[in-house]
């Protein structure tokens, strides 16, 4: 997710200044080119060699270094423009002091103008004796910076170095790279690729005003194609009707029932590369649907139904190679064995399997429990987990399925 990301790491006067020569170590580990920053109070702290040796980038200290001129003995020219056009600039630790600058847009030393200067996402890690931190005037600077739209990210409690106990301890150096790769979103590793996705349950008209439907709300289905589009994909979604609003970049294809919906992906299919079918489609529609209203008169009433299509079973007699089939099943007994003979029956790559009747699980909840089942007959038990975490769980087996 870091890889080949350009990150400006900023180090003040902290006793905390230590732990930041660990998270330039795992930003770098992690792919990252790490160009750090250095007030004068850091390298009270820790000396530049230190991050020099970490990132394999000199550390710039000196606002006036490339005074100059380019290929003069200082280097750029202007290296507060040229630091501030990272990726993401990192502040860890943040002092008071620097947070103050920040706030009011001082620009006296190397760091702070380059925060002034950066045009891209900002992160303050802040580290300070608890009364500092609690002080009305920090707080306010802090409040100033996240209206700036500048990030935040809260300080630790515990004890802290001063001796003294409270919030001010900085966030260990793996929670930081973790913020860090969130801030910068998911890594675009589906691009040029094509993902179909189907979601919600179908409807199967009885009459102009009824319906037979289930509970799907397809919220898993909408977390899929807006996760695929978050990572470079292209995205369609043949969503059945559902209370969502169609995510940012998903080309969406309205449908109601099983019979739209399976013309809808037929005409997708050939050059999707990847088929995620998380639509609860359903089994049986009435036979007829009646061009009146049903008006109210036996004791009881009669609807025949008749089978619908399986969608994903006439996708896996068509599939090419190369192309990644996923399926769902949601399940209330017997979930293995189940879920194995669907994902046989209709010859699916990956099959999504839980069991409905699991708390946190299935139709209507945020977060789901699933297995995923290979045809290989790997299965993965994840642990209970958000619909938008699971969306890029699935994908990341989608694509790797792939090679
Ligand atoms: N599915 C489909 N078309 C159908 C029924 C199901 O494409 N007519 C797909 C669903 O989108 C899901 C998978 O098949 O990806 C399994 O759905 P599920 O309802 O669990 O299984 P069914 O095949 O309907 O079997 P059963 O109802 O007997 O459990």
């Amino acid at each position: 997710m870091l890889k080949g990301k350009l990150i400006t790491l900023g180090v003040t006067g902290s006793i905390a200044a230590y732990k930041a020569a660990e998270l330039a170590s795992l930003l770098s580990k992690a792919g990252a080119d790490v160009h750090v920053i250095m007030t004068a109070g850091a390298q009270k702290f820790v000396a530049p060699a230190t991050f020099a040796a970490l990132t394999g980038n000199p550390v710039q200290t000196d606002l006036f270094a490339g005074t100059d001129g380019p290929g003069g003995a200082g280097g750029p020219l202007l290296p507060h423009i040229e630091l501030a056009k990272a990726d993401l600039l990192v502040v860890a630790p943040a002092t008071a002091n620097i947070l103050a600058k920040a706030a009011h847009g001082l620009a006296d030393d190397l760091l702070s103008a380059a925060i002034l200067a950066a045009p891209g996402p900002v992160l303050f890690c802040p580290a300070m004796n608890v009364h500092m931190y609690r002080n009305p005037a920090t707080q306010a600077n802090l409040a100033a910076l996240k209206k700036y739209g500048r990030h935040v990210l809260e300080p630790g409690k515990g004890r802290l170095a001063c001796g003294e106990t409270g919030e001010g301890r900085l966030p260990e150096p793996p929670e930081i790279v973790a913020e860090i790769a969130r801030l910068l979103g998911p890594a675009k590793d589906l691009q040029g690729l094509f993902v179909l996705v189907t979601a919600g349950g179908t409807r199967e008209p009885l009459d102009p005003v009824r319906f037979l439907s289930n509970r799907s709300s397809g919220k898993m289905g909408y977390a899929l194609a807006a996760a695929a589009a978050a990572r470079g994909a292209d995205v369609t979604l043949v969503t059945a009707p559902t209370a969502l609003p169609v995510p940012a970049g998903v080309k969406a294809v309205l449908v109601e029932t099983a019979q739209q919906m399976l013309e809808a992906v037929r005409e997708h299919f050939p050059r999707a590369d990847v088929v995620i079918k998380a639509a609860a489609v359903a089994d049986y529609r009435p036979a007829r649907a009646a061009e009146q209203k049903i008006k109210k008169e036996g004791e009881t009433l009669v609807i025949e139904l008749v089978k619908n299509p399986d969608i994903l079973a006439e996708l896996g007699r068509h599939k090419k190679p190369g192309q990644v089939l996923v399926g769902f099943a949601a399940e209330t007994e017997n979930l293995l064995a189940n879920a194995r003979r669907k994902l046989e029956e209709k010859n699916v790559d990956l099959l999504v399997a839980n069991d409905v009747t699991r708390p946190g699980a299935g139709f209507g909840a945020d977060t789901n429990l699933v297995k995923l089942i290979y045809r290989d007959g790997r299965v993965v038990d994840l642990p209970l987990m958000k619909k938008t975490e699971l969306a890029h769980r699935i994908l990341d087996a989608a694509h790797a399925l792939r090679g």
